[in-house]
């Protein structure tokens, strides 16, 4: 089977990393541990994109040379991945000779097969987004003039090299006729598609008017599009140019998560340049919304960033990792306010999960020496049966990027869980019927077992602590050892501390 290749974006490096930033890399972070709790290979590669006239701006402005600059910044976002916990496999800079290597490389080709020529840009360019802008995408307002997010564009007029954009079209159209999943959500699918439907026009891919970036190999006077020189970063990684690395062998074609405001780039110019140097185009594009803060929405003039720090300095990084995933469907827009975040972890953290591992755990501490027998226990409990069985819903929900209704279900069982302990009372069950009080017992911990380890993904600390409660190591979050688990003997349980801190 091919071994799935996610990515995040790679992160610009003008600015510190915000929410955005991290959402992204942690949906990514689910999934590639989630397919390792199934014992599926997967690559989970991020970084930063270092060049371009938007970081040669912000480096001049901080007076910093921008390779200087680049090295700085790039630095918050690889601490980024440790302060999220990230498991990325790799981490790519566009400065690094790898990845310069890769794209003259890939330029060469572009080039050889007739696929670029040179002309003239004048028209409009957003230097936020390093973007052309058409002029029926141009909004004006108070004389100025800005694109559909609202940046503000420059004029330009520049030599310019061409990519053969709109002879791609048809290709373009029969690559989404044939793969309906090529983009989730299916709304940005059709938008995409009727993008293209309209008729693209060749693309500028080289700029004249500035320094910072990779050189055209041919014509050093021109520097490559920034957005051609980024995304070349995902077969950088794998090794491109040498397509007969193993790991581009392996990985290639990639799985790139993205938001909303970057599909384009991703899943109309990406393909199109990969068809034309004779590549497979990405396996799919996954696009998730924007988070507004308190229903604004999160701009540096507005001053209301949020920073992942300060956030999981508050309310701890699993806690967040779990609201940002089940407050909000992944491709929707959703804001972050202080209320929810707070009624999810009191309602769902603590009183619901934490709650129902600390009693149960407590009584068994307290009353059973800490430990519960296995070997004689019947696990057909239906609640159990259930829990189970569980696994195919939520690997449906991973695979359709369903992370909150993946949540959701487990939250439900918990719950039922809960009920479930109140209505067999293992106290009274203490001293009329101890065997059944075992048997009760036995099948809740291997439920909370098994629950723990589908939020694994989610949750990476706090279930470990959590499966260490009952003398589990990390190999346990794999799905398939909970048959190993229900074949020993007993389990040995330790006293467990409070696991979700409520808030105020
Ligand atoms: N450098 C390009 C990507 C090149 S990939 C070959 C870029 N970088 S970025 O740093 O501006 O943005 C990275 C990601 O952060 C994007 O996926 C973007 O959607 C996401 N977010 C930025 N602000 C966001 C929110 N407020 N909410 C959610 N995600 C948002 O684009």
């Amino acid at each position: 089977m091919q071994s799935k290749f996610f990515t995040t974006p790679i992160y610009y490096v003008n600015d510190k990393p915000h929410i955005g930033h991290a959402y992204t890399s942690l949906s990514v972070d689910i999934l590639k541990r989630y397919y390792t709790c199934i014992n599926e290979n997967s690559f989970f590669l991020t970084g930063t994109d270092e060049h371009g006239q938007k970081v040669e701006k912000a480096a001049h402005e901080a007076k910093i040379e921008p390779q200087k600059f680049t090295d700085k910044v790039s630095e918050n976002f690889r601490e980024m991945s440790t302060l999220l916990n990230l498991s990325n496999d790799d981490f790519i800079r566009t400065t690094e000779q790898r990845h310069n290597k890769s794209v003259q490389a890939f330029w060469k080709i572009l080039e050889d097969k007739d696929q670029i020529y040179l002309s003239k840009y004048s028209g409009w360019y957003s230097v936020r987004d390093e973007a052309f802008v058409a002029d029926n995408e141009i909004v004006e307002k108070d004389g100025k003039k800005y694109n559909s997010f609202g940046s503000e564009l420059t004029f330009v007029e520049e030599e310019s090299y061409f990519f053969r954009l709109s002879y791609w079209q048809k290709s373009l159209l029969k690559l989404f006729d044939e793969n309906p999943d090529f983009i989730v959500p299916k709304t940005r699918f059709n938008e995409v598609r009727r993008f293209i439907e309209s008729g693209l026009k060749d693309l500028s891919v080289s700029r004249t008017t500035f320094n910072w970036g990779i050189k055209v190999p041919t014509n050093p006077d021109h520097i490559i599009y920034v957005w051609l020189d980024a995304l070349t970063n995902y077969i950088s990684a794998l090794g491109f140019p040498d397509i007969k690395d193993k790991n581009f062998i392996k990985f290639w074609p990639g799985i790139h998560v993205v938001g909303k405001d970057i599909i384009r780039f991703h899943a109309v110019f990406w393909p199109a340049f990969l068809m034309a140097a004779g590549l497979e185009p990405p396996k799919q594009i996954v696009a998730h919304g924007w988070w507004t803060n308190e229903g604004e929405k999160i701009s540096k003039s507005l001053g209301n960033v949020i920073d992942p720090g300060q956030l999981i300095e508050l309310y701890g990084l699993d806690e967040v990792r779990y609201f940002l995933f089940r407050e909000v469907p992944f491709g929707n827009d959703g804001d972050f306010s202080q209320d929810s975040i707070k009624n999810r972890i009191n309602g769902e953290l603590a009183n619901n999960y934490g709650n129902l591992i600390q009693r149960v755990l407590s009584f068994i501490v307290k009353n059973l020496n800490q430990r519960i027998e296995l070997s004689e226990v019947n696990f057909n409990f239906n609640i159990f049966k259930e829990i189970l069985e569980l696994e195919k819903e939520l690997n449906r929900n991973i695979k359709n990027y369903k992370f909150d209704e993946y949540l959701k279900v487990i939250f439900t069982y918990l719950n039922a869980l809960n009920n479930y302990v109140d209505k067999q009372a293992p106290w009274a069950l203490k001293k009329t019927d101890p065997n059944k009080m075992n048997e009760v017992l036995a099948n809740i911990c291997i439920s909370i077992i098994r629950l723990t380890q589908y939020l694994y993904p989610f949750m990476p600390s706090k279930t470990l602590k959590i499966l260490e409660l009952f003398n589990l190591d990390e190999s346990f979050t794999s799905f398939n050892s909970i048959n190993n688990i229900m074949e020993m003997n007993l389990l040995k349980i330790n006293q467990p501390e409070p696991l979700f801190k409520k808030i105020e």
